[in-house]
């Protein structure tokens, strides 16, 4: 395998907070209906939602935004209808450069979000905007980035394994955040990813494996040279870097609405890695934010300030 996406990984001023690169977030920006709801409707019933509210979301949206507020420049890509505005005003306000979004004819993406009495959801998406993505745009959007960038990607865009291959001859450092994970990942060459941020459903479908330390297993195998970060819910979250393997626990608090906690944990850990923050200290800051977010309802509004997180 060529090094070429991990030469940064040598560049001390690139990696330990040196704080030149550029994060580029190439995802999905959705409007989530967020549904209160006794349980999570089963196949064949109908149940009635005790309260409806929209917010601002999407598995890209809502990192970036954890990226800003942690701190981080972040760009954002993708696509929204011509009824995504608000999405754009929604990153703006946090700082997030939206130069790299087109807004094209048709529906922005959204999301149809089920809150249970545990604070449990269930999501279930509509890719709009966020599936008309075109080589063209990859092409024309990694080109104002360079070796030793990051690019972040989840799984809510179409043209990921072409992203992913753009970016890698481009010598960019890759994170993904295999969510959901999909049929469309197969034609990915995750090989070419230097961070892996997922948690144990992800964990499950890529390895087949069900305990988390079996799941590390295999990647430590399958990706020797990546960086994984396994969250595993009320359990916290582990980092693993060949044989290093780091354990944080969760932080306890009063969980409202989990959408979006491992959003802000991924945002949180990428603006750590740019900080040159040393992983166990990183994964603290990380488990800190997104119980934060836990606690709060919605998607990117529950995500905390780096304020808010780094109080003592
Ligand atoms: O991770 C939470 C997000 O997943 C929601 O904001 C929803 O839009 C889906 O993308």
């Amino acid at each position: 395998m060529s090094l070429r996406g991990r030469r940064w990984y040598n560049n001390p001023n690139k990696w330990a907070g040196g704080g030149f690169m550029k994060v580029l977030n190439y995802g999905s920006l959705n409007y989530d209906f967020v549904y209160q709801v006794d349980h999570i409707t089963a196949a064949g019933e109908t149940q009635a939602s005790e309260q409806r509210e929209t917010f601002c979301g999407g598995k890209g949206l809502n990192q970036s935004i954890a990226l800003a507020k942690a701190g981080a420049k972040v760009f954002q890509a993708g696509t929204v209808g011509s009824d995504g505005q608000m999405l754009l005003d929604e990153l703006n306000r946090y700082g997030v450069d939206t130069a790299f979004v087109r807004m094209i004819e048709g529906e922005t993406g959204h999301a149809v979000i089920q809150v249970d009495r545990n604070a449990q959801n269930g999501i279930l998406l509509f890719g709009g905007a966020n599936i008309k993505q075109s080589k063209e745009e990859i092409d024309r959007t990694l080109d104002a980035f360079e070796e030793g960038d990051f690019l972040l990607i989840q799984n809510e865009i179409n043209l990921l394994d072409d992203l992913i291959d753009s970016a890698f001859d481009r010598g960019m450092c890759i994170v993904c955040n295999p969510s959901p994970y999909n049929k469309a990942l197969e034609n990915c060459d995750f090989s070419k990813i230097s961070v892996f941020m997922l948690n144990e459903v992800e964990g499950f479908q890529m390895t087949g494996k069900k305990e988390p330390g079996k799941i590390l297993d295999v990647m430590a195998k399958q990706f020797p040279r990546a960086e994984v970060v396994l969250t595993l819910g009320e359990e916290g979250a582990v980092y693993q870097k060949g044989s290093v393997r780091v354990k944080q626990d969760c932080i306890p608090v009063k969980v409202v609405d989990t959408t979006a906690a491992g959003d802000t944990f991924t945002g949180y850990f990428i603006a750590g890695i740019i900080k040159g923050m040393r992983p166990a200290d990183n994964l603290k800051r990380c488990a800190k934010a997104s119980s934060i977010a836990v606690s709060r309802k919605g998607a990117a509004p529950s995500i905390p300030t780096k304020d808010e997180v780094d109080i003592v």
